[in-house]
């Protein structure tokens, strides 16, 4: 395994984004975390880049640039083709493999099986990462049955599983039952931030993501 976590979500729009910021202002001051969008659709006006630089500045992590960057908001391969073009694995996986020594939090496009080119699955893209997983997903109503299924998928490819982070009004009976069934840990129940700052965020961290240092297994 490759140090380092990908972050990949129950659906798109769940807070992938925001997880990772979280994640790099947890971890960036004792860790050499780089973040990287290897695959972004939507562009502009969609830039997760720099939001993550906006929210994680002042946490110590780098933020990566480069990548895929595909004007329309649909899946990767429907925006590459749409453009032209076919998504080639081999040069996003090279970038990670030719630093190893940096920490990688890499942020997925949409969810673990959106396709990515005529073959492979975001799931793939994961595995030959080597990287273990952060599922980000939704607190409210339909999560449990999203959040066991995007776990299912990813122990069906053998890929690991670092925990789930869950977005939006904490619901406890949720997070028990993610737990539970899930057989997983839930690092984290980041709540609406309103505004979302990089104050904010950095706030809720101290605290509220991952407290007992799990994830320093994937990372350190
Ligand atoms: N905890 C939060 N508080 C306030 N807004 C949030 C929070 N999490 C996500 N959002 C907002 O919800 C939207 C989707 O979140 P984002 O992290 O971009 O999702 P994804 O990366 O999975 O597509 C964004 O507009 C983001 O600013
Ligand atoms: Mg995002």
């Amino acid at each position: 395994m490759r140090r380092g976590l990908f972050v990949t979500g129950t659906d798109t729009g769940v807070g992938k984004t925001v997880v990772s910021a979280a994640l790099l202002v947890r971890y960036g001051g004792e860790l050499p975390l780089r973040y990287w969008k290897p695959i972004q659709t939507g562009v502009p006006p969609d830039d997760d880049t720099a939001e993550v630089r906006r929210l994680a500045a002042g946490s110590g992590a780098e933020v990566a640039d480069g990548g895929v960057r595909l004007p329309d908001p649909v899946s990767p391969h429907l925006a590459a083709a749409r453009a032209g073009e076919t998504i080639d694995l081999d040069p996003l996986v090279a970038r990670p493999a030719g630093e190893p020594d940096a920490r990688w939090i890499v942020e997925g496009a949409g969810g673990l099986l959106v396709p990515i080119n005529r073959f492979a699955l975001m799931a793939d893209l994961i595995g030959r990462l080597e990287l273990a997983a952060v599922v980000a997903a939704r607190s409210t109503l339909g999560t449990i049955n999203h959040t066991l299924l995007t776990l299912e998928a990813l122990r069906a490819r053998s890929l690991p599983v670092a925990g789930v982070v869950m977005v939006g009004d904490p619901d406890r009976d949720n997070r028990e039952a993610i737990t539970r069934y899930g057989r997983v840990d839930v690092l984290g129940e980041l709540p609406r931030l309103d505004p979302l700052t990089p104050e904010a965020l950095a706030a809720w961290v101290r605290t509220g993501l991952d407290p007992g240092g799990r994830l320093r297994r994937w990372l350190a």
